[in-house]
């Protein structure tokens, strides 16, 4: 018998390094993983995804992997590991932990032997070397960009001291790229694979998963207008395709699809659903969903959905559009508004101007807009977000309402972004500064010691768990309120009806699923309030006159 559990699961990202800090040297573990998982089970998800926690010298957060089986000190041992496993179960919270195919760590053994063999070696094919251009091989073998900026190959020296061929890496220099054309690249996978689900683990985040396959010869390209540095559709605007996503000779090729047959039947050889689950910054939507046709992964995220602006037309139409998308191939469509490379979204809603996805946002940094509009706006867009049919991703944190930490010093910055644009683009810091537990104590009580690997803000006291936990109107309160009902009302299985004022242009959405209507008012201007029980509301509400205001979402019991 299957549940399916994952069409309609509410996933909480764990990003290990500023979640929980158990043994106090200001960065986060797996054994403070542990000791939170109650805090998680009380806040209602069902399932946990652990960005990496594996050997790493942590170039690139941990996606720079060194030993795909092995935990990083840093994080402790496979013993914490197991712990932390077999705690979550107990609990009934499944966990999805962070695969990286596309490149490993530059000190991954294979890359060492790689450096120290010829030209043409076996060791050379796991990745992707090749000679240079010009009379010298001075010259990249293809004018390939870097999504953290700068070019996408690095020269070597050869053992023998003279200048040598270049390695293709999509991202840091540090972050060598795989040749996936290679049997033993996909059999290591393989057994990779295996390790993790004979440990327990329930699935995987694949990491890049529309980069591993590069188009026959590696052709030159020029992409014909900045995109995002994930390579999704960037700024303000509605959702659009992307050139420099759907042509890239490196992202979405056809030939990524037969690994993830294969991995999928791997995975289909042992017990309990476990999944797979795509990070491809692919579009449009119909495009995305073909890695989640029925042989392939289970789910895929909905960065269409992130990157909509908070403007009911547009969040009308990517609604519809993912539900379509997804169904067409059977699969559920899920939606998420944050995680560890995107601006967070209690900040991201309130920008005047466009910031295209990676670039992150600082200082100086122009059109922040204001932070009490940002938080009115992202609890509601969530309250919107955790009402509809299918899977949802949370963003450690957000159940807080942290905003992004804007104001981090240059020199505690850590994204690989900021150092090779030359502090031109922010990065993603901002939104990886460890969690406000406590107000009053060290780190807010992120560890037991004031160390933090980034700064925590001075402002964040109010924001701390404690603080919120059972506050009413708290934003801890309304995630918790919100999961509950989603699941009662059995939001993520159902499915939605538009009704009237949800009119493409206006401000209002209004849907029903099962039997609760929601009202989001994404305008600036209140709206009337339709009679029925409130369930739950993203802010205050003039019950008196009945109206609702702007930047609100509200679920009402109806017949
Ligand atoms: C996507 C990950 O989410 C991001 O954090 C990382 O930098 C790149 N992939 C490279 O692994």
């Amino acid at each position: 018998m299957t549940s399916e559990w994952w069409r309609t699961a509410a996933i909480y990202q764990i990003y290990p390094r500023s979640f929980a800090d158990a043994n106090g040297d200001g960065m986060g573990d797996l054994a403070g993983i542990t000791q939170r998982l109650g805090d998680l089970a009380e806040l209602g998800i069902d399932a946990i995804w652990l960005s990496p926690f594996y050997t790493s010298p942590q170039k690139d957060a941990g996606y720079d992997v060194a030993d795909y089986c092995d935990v990083d000190p840093l994080f402790g041992s496979l013993t914490d590991f197991d712990a932390m496993v077999s705690e979550a179960h107990a609990r009934g919270i499944r966990v999805i932990v962070d695969l990286v195919p596309n490149h490993s760590s530059d000190q991954h053994v294979w890359f060492q032997q790689a450096l120290a063999a010829a030209p043409g070696s076996a060791e050379r094919g796991r990745y992707l070397f090749r000679d240079g251009r010009g009379a010298d091989g001075e010259l990249a073998p293809n004018n390939w960009e870097s999504v953290f900026g700068g070019p996408a190959w690095t020269r070597i020296t050869e053992p023998d001291g003279t200048p040598g061929q270049w390695y293709l890496h999509l991202f840091d220099s540090s972050q060598p790229d795989f040749d996936w054309t290679n049997e033993e690249v996909r059999e290591e996978f393989r057994r990779i694979l295996r390790f993790w689900l004979d440990r327990g683990v329930d699935g995987f985040r694949v990491d890049v998963a529309h980069g591993m396959i590069k188009a026959d010869g590696l052709p030159d390209w020029t992409p014909p207008a900045e995109g995002g540095s994930m390579g999704g559709a960037a700024g303000l605007e509605e959702a659009v395709v992307d050139p420099a996503v759907a042509q890239a000779p490196y992202w979405a090729q056809d030939g990524v699809h037969e690994i993830y047959r294969d991995w999928r039947a791997l995975l289909d050889t042992y017990p309990g659903e476990r999944i797979l689950a795509a990070e491809a910054w692919v579009d449009p939507l119909p495009r995305v969903a073909k890695w989640v046709r029925p042989d392939e992964m289970h789910q895929a995220f909905n960065f269409a959905y992130l990157e909509t602006p908070w403007q009911a037309g547009a969040l009308r139409r990517v609604i519809d559009d993912s539900i379509d998308a997804f169904a067409a191939v059977g699969a559920p469509s899920t939606w998420v508004l944050s995680n560890h490379d995107v601006v967070r979204h209690a900040t991201r809603l309130a920008l005047t101007e466009p910031n295209p996805q990676g670039h992150g946002v600082g200082p100086r940094t122009p059109g922040l807009g204001d932070p009490a509009t940002g938080l009115r706006r992202a609890r509601a867009a969530t309250a919107l977000m955790l009402a509809l049919p299918g899977s949802a991703y949370l963003y450690q944190g957000e159940e807080l309402g942290l905003p992004e930490v804007i104001e981090l010093p240059d020199d505690a910055r850590q994204d690989p972004t900021w150092f090779r644009t030359n502090g031109e683009r922010y990065g993603r810091d901002g939104c990886r500064v460890p969690l406000p537990w406590a107000s009053a104590a060290q780190s807010y009580g992120f560890g037991d010691t004031d160390a933090a690997w980034l700064p925590q803000p001075a402002s964040w006291a109010s924001f701390a768990r404690e603080a919120q936990q059972g506050v009413e109107g708290s934003t801890l309160s309304l995630y918790q309120a919100l999961l509950a009902g989603r699941r009662a009302h059995g939001l993520a299985d159902g499915s939605l009806e538009w009704l009237d004022g949800g009119a493409d242009g206006a401000d209002v959405l209004t849907f029903r699923n099962g039997d609760v209507t929601v009202i989001a008012n994404t305008g600036a201007t209140p709206v009337a309030l339709p009679a029925g029980e409130v369930l739950v509301t993203s802010g205050p509400l003039d019950v008196a006159s009945a109206e609702m205001p702007g930047d609100t979402t509200v679920w009402l019991r109806t017949a």
